[in-house]
């Protein structure tokens, strides 16, 4: 009896193993081949090769055209957010740093680059121009790997772009008479030029490539998060035979741009930034004659209306708010969606997020990277639970996110109203707000109801629609039936507290020139 019993419980055990394992056999077969709602199918693995890239251990800062250890000996650590790991070191400039990149600057401008041909010119500016289409890859890598964006991001969109801004501004180089057309033009001296984290190598190409065509001089301040593409900028510059001081390239924290910003021998100050930081600025040389432009904030909106081509604004909103992370000033983080056409583009849009791939930003699928650094990503989850005690209806993207590193799925909070914070202030980040409203005028209304000016996006299959809100709307660029998409011919900036000026096209010169 026992012995049966024991023989019995052997068959029971053995059995249930079985069934087990078939269980587990079953599901991951199925797994591969699992959709989910939304996608087509998973995608294996396809990360880029940092092998491409060499990290220095330690960068120095780059004056009169050689590399010089800074004057305090300090240094801070970069680090790559996809992976919390150390990117080397890079220096701290300050003022005494400042002030040698600026007198080199100035002997540049009085000596062989003021006084050169713009033809001459526009051929340094073509040869930095083939130079970073020849080393693309390496900037591309460099691109995701210190700030986080997706690889196919760098690789298609800041690297081909930032050498396009060289190309172009490399046209105008001999023909400034046409950018201010029947008048005299000069160059106006050194330029101060401070730029963000979120497109590291496309700012330095748009604010390097026309202060150089237009015969002047730069000391350039990169982000403190992200100074790795700008340093290899220097190197292309000193491989393409620039004359020594033309281009400087001092990095730092926040007190290294003021010192640029308030360098009695500077004379422009270009800025893109927070709008707090851009307001210091103008306040700190309101006093002076130096030039500026200011390139802040925005909170965008992104106008869906019934007529339009609701799967392809689906695409327009998900590239307008979650590529490169939301870090973007142009994002369109506010969705005005017509009311009739509400509840199937929130549906469309809760699957097509679904759909998102977010990780590792070197894997050529990724669509959604690494929040450039981690004070940002705290400010973004501050952001976010506050709005969430707010009422409106929170949606997270259901996706899985890389345990180390900074990351933060997409969401968006629906049935906004004006006043809510979450759509007054700039998240910066992958979250977006969606309120609805019945007519043009209505659209329009709330559109403009900002401190902000940026960008527009219009979604209408009717012209005369598309015109008509286009007219009412107060903000520097208006897409049509797109949306994030740039040109280096086409003029960039913003109305009201998203700064003034204008980068890229002719416009872009004119704060590079006088009028004699
Ligand atoms: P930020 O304005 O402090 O930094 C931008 C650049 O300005 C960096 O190179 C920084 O070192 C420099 N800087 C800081 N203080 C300065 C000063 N007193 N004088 C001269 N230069 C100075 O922006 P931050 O702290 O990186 O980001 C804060 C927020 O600003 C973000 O969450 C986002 O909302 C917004 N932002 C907007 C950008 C845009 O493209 N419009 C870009 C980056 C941030
Ligand atoms: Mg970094």
């Amino acid at each position: 009896m026992t012995k049966k019993k024991a023989t019995k419980k052997k068959v029971t055990k053995s059995t249930a193993k079985k069934k087990k394992t078939s269980k587990k056999k079953t599901t991951r077969t199925t797994s591969t081949h699992k959709l989910k709602p939304g996608m087509v199918f998973e995608y294996d693995p396809a990360p880029e090769s940092s092998a491409v890239v060499s990290i220095k251990k330690k960068y120095e800062l780059f004056i009169d055209g050689a590399w010089v250890a800074p004057e305090s000996g300090k240094y801070l650590n970069n680090e790559n957010p996809a992976t919390e790991e150390s990117l080397g070191k890079f220096a701290i400039g300050n003022e005494k740093d400042i002030d040698k990149a600026v007198k080199a600057a100035r002997k540049a401008y009085e000596g062989e680059w003021g006084k050169m041909s713009g033809k001459d010119r526009g051929k340094y500016l073509f040869r930095i121009a083939r130079i970073l289409q020849e080393r693309a890859r390496e900037f591309a890598v460099l691109e995701t790997l210190d700030g986080g964006k997706p690889i196919k991001e760098s690789r298609d969109v800041d690297i081909p772009l930032a050498a396009a801004h060289f190309f172009y501004n490399a046209g105008w180089a001999d023909k400034l008479e046409y950018v201010y057309p029947g008048k005299d033009v000069k160059s106006i001296g050194v330029c101060g030029q401070i730029i963000p984290w979120n497109f590291p190598l496309l700012m330095a190409a748009w604010k390097i490539a026309p202060a150089l065509a237009c015969g002047n001089t730069v000391v350039l301040k990169p982000a403190e998060q992200t100074p790795l593409t700008a340093l290899l900028l220097a190197e292309v510059c000193q491989e393409a035979g620039l004359p020594k001081g033309v281009v400087n390239i001092v990095t730092g924290e926040g007190p290294t741009g003021a010192a640029l910003v308030d360098h009695k021998d500077v004379n422009k100050v270009a800025f893109t930034g927070s709008t707090d930081i851009g307001k210091l600025i103008a306040k700190n040389i309101g006093h002076t004659n130096k030039k500026l432009t200011l390139e802040l904030g925005g909170k965008s909106a992104n106008i869906i209306f019934a007529d339009a081509a609701i799967d392809q604004a689906i695409e327009g909103i998900i590239n307008g708010i979650y590529f490169n992370q939301g870090h973007v000033c142009c994002a369109g983080s506010r969705l005005l969606v017509e009311e009739s056409v509400h509840d199937i583009v929130v549906k469309k849009l809760k699957k097509r997020m679904s759909s998102l791939r977010v990780g590792d930003p070197m894997d050529k699928n990724t669509d959604i990277g690494a929040i450039n650094h981690k004070e940002q990503l705290v400010k973004i989850k501050e952001m976010v639970a506050q709005a969430k005690k707010g009422g409106a209806d929170f949606h997270q993207a259901d996706v899985k996110v890389p345990r180390k590193g900074y990351y933060h799925a997409p969401c968006f909070f629906d049935n906004c109203s004006t006043s809510d914070m979450i759509v007054r202030d700039e998240v910066f980040g992958p979250v977006l707000s969606i309120m609805t409203f019945r007519t043009p005028e209505e659209a329009i209304v709330k559109a403009n109801d900002t401190q902000y000016g940026l960008a527009a996006g219009i979604w209408s299959e009717k012209g005369s629609k598309v015109h008509q809100v286009a007219g009412g709307l107060k903000a520097g660029v208006i897409w049509a039936n797109t949306y994030n998409k740039f040109d280096p011919t086409s003029p960039f900036g913003g109305y009201k507290e998203s700064g003034f000026g204008r980068e890229g096209g002719r416009h872009g010169l004119l704060p590079y020139l006088e009028v004699k």
